[in-house]
């Protein structure tokens, strides 16, 4: 898509379609109320009739617009304008692009990215619907044999800005939100993709794809290398599958040499039979997103690369399958992992936690300025927050409430569970020193104890996106959450805002 800005009067424009906006109890948008001067009340003419009550969702094409040059003209409902939130906003653009996909209108001129959003300036706006507009256009179709038969001839867009002097503000928002919608888009490929196309090594060479084409360096450690480290814990899991495991350690340099990294750590389980503690047949083929949180570090560090963000980043993704294979680990089997701590595993499927804590030991070596971990980590997680926030839990106050403001700014919002001390006692083993369970009340949290014991040498936090990452029904797919959170937080650190 082609994103041009302009700023200019919406009767004027020549284009196919100039997209305006409508509240509800039919008040009128600036740029509607322009045209509505321009066409001698058409459009409360047309609201009038109750065909367009501005309800959030609705939409309402006209044609032939008198006094307006434009042949088309999109009206969008914005609901209550007292309510006109981030939320609101962003589904505005996502409506109205819809809309604009049923037709034939091959350009459009967008009159919504200059209605005020409360607390939000214009680069918000900007870099927002860049986003949103590229999310919604989203389509995987690779393995269709017929390529999608939806039409779509929408090839140019045009954001409309009130003043002039916020020009080049407005297109370095756009270039971010493109830098952040490739990211996002990256990360929703890799999550849909089979996992008989999607193994170990598919994704590995992908992450170094991206890498090489990035600027960002690569180092791929193979079953070997893993063993001689030491990586008890990520090769339990490795030992019931015929795919080898990998460990991908991608690092950005953007920073001052020496300037400590921020480590993202994706879990990259490429599929999730549960292992030996199989998991029910139903929905089992959604376990194909349980590499979600490698997708979302590989996503996010491709957007910062994009945007040359002057941070040192360091990516690490273990990457595995979890089979129920003739050697795989059985309940009852105790392993060392990387940091000398034994574990017994009780529960073959709690194995998202032992790959992730060995890529935790590891990344002690990077001196991390702080550590984020991104993992569709436990099912009990869905249960609590839902498809709405990610779940959020760190060992630093400061570095979630951070990640809680990224959320919001990106509208990819994460939710705070307490970490506290009491709730560690469920992992206690008469056998090793801890279990990788610790039974099934509050799962989101303790599988985070499990993870918080090796992460003890850092300020960490742990985003479970076993409810954000993917959508099942109608429109299943990948969502590419949380790259837009991780994004802004990186964006915002960045600025030195922090
Ligand atoms: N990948 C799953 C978590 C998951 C389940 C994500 C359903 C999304 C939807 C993870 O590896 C897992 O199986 N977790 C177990 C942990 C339990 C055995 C302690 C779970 O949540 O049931
Ligand atoms: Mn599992
Ligand atoms: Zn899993």
């Amino acid at each position: 898509m082609e994103f041009i800005i302009k700023s200019g009067s919406p009767e004027k424009q020549r284009s196919s379609c100039v997209v305006v906006g409508v509240f509800e109890s039919r008040k009128l948008s600036l740029a509607a109320d322009l045209l509505n001067r321009a066409s001698n009340q058409h459009l409360m003419e047309v609201i009038r009739r109750g065909d367009m009550e501005g309800k959030a969702g609705s939409t309402l094409m006209l044609y032939n617009v008198p006094g307006v040059v434009c042949e088309r003209v999109l009206l969008v409902g914005l609901g209550k304008e007292k309510e006109f939130r981030e939320r609101e906003y962003c589904s505005a653009i996502r409506t109205a692009i819809k809309a604009l996909n049923e037709t034939g209108a091959i350009d459009a001129i967008l009159f919504l990215t200059e209605i005020a959003v409360r607390k939000r300036g214009v680069m918000w706006n900007m870099r927002q619907a860049a986003l949103v507009v590229q999310d919604t256009c989203y389509r995987f179709d690779e393995f269709k044999s017929k390529r999608s038969e939806v039409r779509r001839s929408l090839r140019k867009l045009t954001f409309i800005i009130e003043r002039r002097s916020k020009f080049s503000d407005a297109e370095e928002a756009v270039r971010q939100g493109s830098a952040i919608a490739a990211g996002v888009t990256l990360a929703k490929n890799l999550g849909n993709l089979p996992s008989n196309v999607c193994n170990p090594t598919y994704l590995a060479e992908r992450a170094r794809k991206m890498a090489e084409e990035s600027g960002i360096g690569c180092r791929i450690l193979e079953r070997e290398e893993l063993i001689e480290e030491g990586m008890g814990a990520l090769l339990a899991v490795a030992q019931g599958s015929h795919q080898p495991p990998k460990l991908v350690v991608l690092s950005w340099e953007g920073g001052n040499e020496g300037e400590k990294p921020v480590v993202l750590i994706g879990k990259g389980i490429t599929f999730d039979t549960g292992g030996i503690s199989l998991k029910p047949p139903a929905e089992m083929d959604e376990m194909k997103y349980d590499m979600c949180g490698a997708a979302s570090v590989i996503g996010a560090m491709h957007a910062a690369a994009e945007m040359k963000l002057p941070l040192n980043i360091i990516g690490i993704i273990p990457a595995t399958e979890n089979m129920p294979g003739g050697s795989a680990t059985r309940p009852g089997d105790i392993v060392t992992s990387l940091s000398g701590q034994t574990i017994e595993i009780l529960n073959t499927d709690a194995e998202g936690r032992l790959i992730l804590c060995d890529a935790l030991s590891y990344a002690e070596r990077f001196d991390p300025e702080l550590v984020i971990d991104i993992a569709t980590l436990t099912g009990a997680c869905v249960i609590a927050l839902g498809h709405v926030a990610s779940g959020l839990l760190a060992n630093n106050e400061t570095l979630a409430r951070e990640l809680i403001a990224a959320g919001d700014e990106a509208c990819d919002r994460a939710w705070q569970l307490p970490l506290w001390e009491d709730y560690q006692e469920s992992l206690k083993s008469p056998f090793a020193d801890m279990s990788n369970v610790g039974g099934r009340p509050a799962g989101t949290i303790t599988a985070a104890c499990f993870l918080s014991r090796f992460a003890r040498k850092f300020d960490w936090a742990h985003l479970d996106i076993a409810g954000t990452a993917w959508k099942s029904g109608a429109d299943k797919g990948a969502t590419g959450r949380p790259v837009p959170l991780l994004v802004h937080y990186l964006l915002k650190r960045a600025d030195g805002q922090q």
